[in-house]
Formats: C-alpha cells, structure tokens, sequence
C-alpha cells in the first residue's frame, strides 16, 4: 500500500535553484513544490529561472519545459492543454486554476506553483483524488431510470428540459472547488464538497432521471450536504466559470420543498 501522508512536522524548505541560460532577455522565476515520497526528506520549492522567449504562454507550458529540457524528474498531470480534461488543475499564484488555462503573463513576479492544497500528494504537483472520486461513485452519477428507453430513437428532451443542464454538464471534475472549500478541508471524509454536489444536482436536474426521491434521500445528511455554508470559494475559483454554490443552493431547495 503507497503511502501518501507527508513526514511527520514536515516544513517546506529552500530547494535547488536552476538560473536561465545565458544570454536569456526575459527571464519569469518558477518557484515549485518538490516532494518525492521515496527519498523520505522534506518537501522544499524548487526554483527555475525560464527564458519566456523560449517558452510558450501559459504556466503549463512553462512546467512542460522545466519537465523537458531541466529536471525530468518534476511530476504532474496533464492531458488536454485545452482546459477540457480537467487534470492539470494545480495552485497558482495563491489561487486553484488549470494551468493550462493560466497564463503566465496574468502573475506578476515569481510564479509559485504548489498541489492543490488539503489534500494527500503522491509525488510533487500530483494530489492524491481518490476521496473525491469515491464520494463521486456514491452518487452514482449516471442516468437511471424505470421507464425502458424507445426502441428505435434517443430519450428526448425539450429545449427547456435541457437549459435546466447548462452550468452543469460543463464540470471537468478538476476538484479546484473542493479543494478551495473551507468545510471540505475540515470535514472532506464527510462532506461530499462542491464538485460532486455539483455533479449530484446535474443528475437531480436531468428530465430523464427517474431516481430523484433517492438522490434527495441520500444527500439529505447533516455532513453530506449541510457542511456547505455559502463561503463562495468554490464558484469564485473554478476556472470553467461554474457556481458550485448554487447547485447545493438548489439541492437544498428541493429537500426543504418535499418536507412542505
Ligand atoms: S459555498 Fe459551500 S461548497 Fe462552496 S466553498 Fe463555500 S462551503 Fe464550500
Ligand atoms: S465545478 Fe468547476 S472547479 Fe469544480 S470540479 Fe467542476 S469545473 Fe472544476
Ligand atoms: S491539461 Fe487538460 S485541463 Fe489542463
């Protein structure tokens, strides 16, 4: 079994600093959290000085490089670098985001990149997310319904029926919501946390979901779903736009209307 706790009183030290090549005219400072589980050592940040006339735009592209071309060792996810795939969600600047979708010029000074914060990390900028997607299964986020499907065409909706899923299906599940949740810092083995209410209500708001009772029955919990207390982080920072907050405001509207 991997272990994924940090040492113990583990401090973030001062790591090894990496300059710019010479001749480099427009130099952006990367300061990066460093921790290998292997080496039992403390994290530290990592400092790499990048020639940005040599770099792409966006703070990925920078990571990639360091990956590429200074210390292959440095590990992180990424898959899409188009904003879709939801894995390169990190810290930056002090704010949750995609790095994809950041671009370097928005940070003025040193840019400092950590994991997403309050949660395990396996390895340097990768978070362990393996509550969130649990507490995503025990939503069971799929269509479910007794009614048999037409056999020979789609469920259909009307216009409206599918409004009611815009702000909804557009969630990458790149956690950078529940991971900027005060009450999901607190309570995350509880609290199911901003993404995956979220993703409950998309199904809630499905016109082609039959399991509506059994969803509101689940969630209506004191830790599952009241943990929430309307702090906003989670709508302010996500970075596809969304409002998480107001997707648990709707739940909790539902479960309050069907006790009359
Ligand atoms: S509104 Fe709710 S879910 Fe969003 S950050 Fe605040 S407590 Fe967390
Ligand atoms: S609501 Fe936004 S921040 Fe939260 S998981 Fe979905 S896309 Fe990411
Ligand atoms: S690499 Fe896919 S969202 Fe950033």
């Amino acid at each position: 079994m991997a272990e994924f706790a940090l040492p113990a009183n583990s401090k973030v030290g001062k790591g090894e600093t990496h300059k710019a090549e010479a001749g480099a005219k427009r130099i952006k400072t990367f300061k990066v959290y460093r921790w290998n589980p292997d080496t039992g050592k403390n994290p530290v940040m990592d400092t790499y000085e990048i020639d940005l006339d040599k770099c792409g735009p966006m703070v990925l592209d920078a990571i990639i490089k360091i990956k590429n071309e200074i210390d292959g060792s440095l590990t992180f996810r990424r898959s899409c670098r188009e904003g879709i795939c939801g894995s390169c969600a990190m810290n930056i600047d002090g704010t949750n985001t995609l790095a994809c979708l950041k671009p370097i010029a928005d940070v003025k000074g040193d840019v400092t990149i950590t994991p997403l914060p309050h949660m395990p990390v396996v390895k340097d900028l990768v978070p362990d997310l393996s509550q969130p997607y649990a507490q995503l299964r025990s939503i069971e986020p799929w269509i479910q319904s007794d009614t048999p499907a037409p056999p020979d065409a789609e469920r259909l909706q009307s216009k409206e029926e599918r409004a009611e899923l815009d702000g909804l299906w557009e969630c990458i599940l790149c956690f950078c919501c529940s991971t900027s949740c005060p009450s999901y810092w607190w309570n995350g083995d509880r609290y199911l946390g901003p993404a995956v209410l979220l993703q409950a209500y998309r199904w809630i708001a499905d016109s082609r979901d039959e399991a509506t009772g059994q969803r509101l029955d689940a969630l209506e919990d004191p830790f599952k779903l009241y943990r929430c207390h309307t702090i906003m982080n989670c709508t302010q920072t996500c970075p596809k736009g969304l409002n998480p907050a107001k997707a648990i405001g709707k739940i909790k509207q539902l479960i309050l209307e069907r006790q009359g």
